[in-house]
């Protein structure tokens, strides 16, 4: 019999790109195979973010169209998850609009799909299950990872911190963390597997284990996965200023496989602005974790991200962020203009931003920070950089690509090198968004 195929588009960030290894995992248990296009596909998965306007407004467009596929290929099954589903109304106005849509599911019942599946198979109708609370952390859920080579996991689920603009604690729940004990067992089999870099995953990751009963912070499970589980390279994300501390930035210096690279997202130069987002930090303390983090770790890159017209933001608030961006220096951010979102505190504030003051301050930003990363980079030119080697590069097929430790990407050729190598490599050429390099042979 032919396999059945699936294909899946992963929209948001790590949490859904690691729940749809989740759903891959299921999938393969299933006898399915992966396709690429929605026209090989007798199932088509979305699993969708919700942060801001723009992502959902790509879902829907694209619901749309898998619509009109299903008049001529009415067998093929559409299944939408995600943290944009996990919202009620949003899931019930999919169900009413496009009725041809098998099954809706959410964020806290992954764990429940093989069954949804065959519940939306059997049944004529949609098929929408949304769990209103997280639940226990599951364990044991299998998980098709894709290159062998870097992986993500798992060390908390959820947000406490609620930002005032942000959408996440909604759909993806209160804080937990996993055990320290199941973390490490999954990063020793995935080392002993030939994976050479995990990234731990949190919203908050210097939140880990507030929740738990043993007395465990972010930085003793740092040091534990460094030392106990045998991978050559650790990278967390996201850190959170108000958690981030000098404890952490010892064991990030005393580790080996810790990765010399934090994002640590500021959103916001303005003091006056950080308050009204409910980030409990100032620009103050900020700038003192970027003297704590040089001081232990003096290579240490640091990307951030930032939103742009976040309401009542004036023209003095926006020169804040400026004055920061250049204070700091960022290898790179990641900036954002303000999306309101039903639900959120800050979407009923005061003082709007008007679209194209927002996008000229966008702008003004990005130049900033593009001469910022240009820089950064062009400090490495002539430096010797470990490179985790990805494989060939995507433009030129010819060429290697891989990372830096510090997360940049650099292109270089040379000869029996293979995909899940750590080479070094001379950098001799420095662009806005990645480096060109030389393999780098010791005499
Ligand atoms: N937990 C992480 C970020 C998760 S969302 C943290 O606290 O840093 C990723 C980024 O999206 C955020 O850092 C923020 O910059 C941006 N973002 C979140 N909600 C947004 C909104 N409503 N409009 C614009 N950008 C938003
Ligand atoms: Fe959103 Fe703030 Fe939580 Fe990050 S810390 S996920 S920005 S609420
Ligand atoms: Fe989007 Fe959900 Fe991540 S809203 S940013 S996919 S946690």
């Amino acid at each position: 019999m032919l396999k059945k195929t699936y294909t899946m588009q992963v929209f948001g960030c790590q949490m859904n790109e690691r729940d749809a290894e989740t759903l891959r995992g299921f999938l393969d248990e299933l006898g399915y195979e992966e396709v690429e296009k929605a026209a090989d596909a007798d199932l088509v998965i979305m699993n969708t973010c919700a942060v801001r306007q723009k992502a959902e407004e790509k879902v829907f467009g694209r619901i749309g169209r898998l619509g009109k596929m299903k008049v001529d290929r009415p067998e093929m099954m559409i299944a939408i998850s995600g943290c944009m589903v996990q919202q009620g109304e949003v899931a019930k106005k999919i169900k009413k609009n496009y009725p041809f849509v098998n099954l809706i599911f959410g964020t806290h019942n992954i764990a429940a799909f093989p069954e949804l599946l065959q519940r939306a198979k059997e049944s004529g109708e949609t098929v929408l299950d949304l769990w209103e609370d997280a639940g226990e952390v599951v364990e044991g859920l299998p998980a098709t990872r894709k290159d062998g080579i870097k992986a993500w996991v798992n060390i908390t689920y959820g947000c406490n911190n609620f930002c005032s603009y942000c959408i996440v604690p909604y759909v993806r729940g209160r804080e937990r963390s996993r055990l320290p004990g199941d973390i490490i067992t999954e990063i020793k089999g995935l080392a002993d597997r030939g994976y050479k870099e995990v990234t731990l995953l949190g919203q908050n990751v210097n939140s880990y284990g507030k929740d738990l009963e043993d007395d465990i912070d972010f930085a003793d499970l740092l040091g534990r996965v460094d030392r106990e589980t045998g991978i050559a390279r650790v990278r967390f994300m996201t850190s959170h200023p108000r958690d981030f501390n000098e404890k952490l930035a010892k064991v990030i210096a005393a580790g080996e496989s810790i990765c010399e690279h934090i994002h640590l997202p500021i959103q916001s130069g303005s003091n006056r602005i950080l308050e009204l987002m409910n980030r409990g930090y100032s620009r103050e303390h900020y700038l003192g974790l970027v003297e704590i983090l040089q001081r232990h770790v003096p290579d240490c890159a640091l990307s951030t991200d930032l939103i742009v017209g976040f309401p009542g933001e004036t023209e003095e608030d926006f020169n804040q962020t400026l004055d920061i961006v250049e204070k700091v220096g960022f290898d790179a951010a990641f900036t954002f203009l303000y999306s309101p979102r039903q639900g959120t505190p800050a979407a009923e504030l005061p003082g709007q931003v008007p679209s194209g003051v927002k996008k000229e301050r966008f702008g003004r930003l990005l130049e900033v920070q593009n001469r910022w990363s240009l820089q950064r980079s062009e400090a490495l030119i002539g430096k010797i950089e470990e490179v985790l080697v990805e494989g060939p590069s995507k433009t030129d097929a010819r060429t290697l690509t891989g990372r830096t430790r510090s997360s940049k990407t650099v292109n270089f050729s040379g000869d029996d090198i293979r995909a899940g190598d750590i080479v070094r490599v001379e950098i001799v050429e420095a662009r806005t968004w990645s480096l060109v390099g030389r393999i780098w042979l010791e005499s």
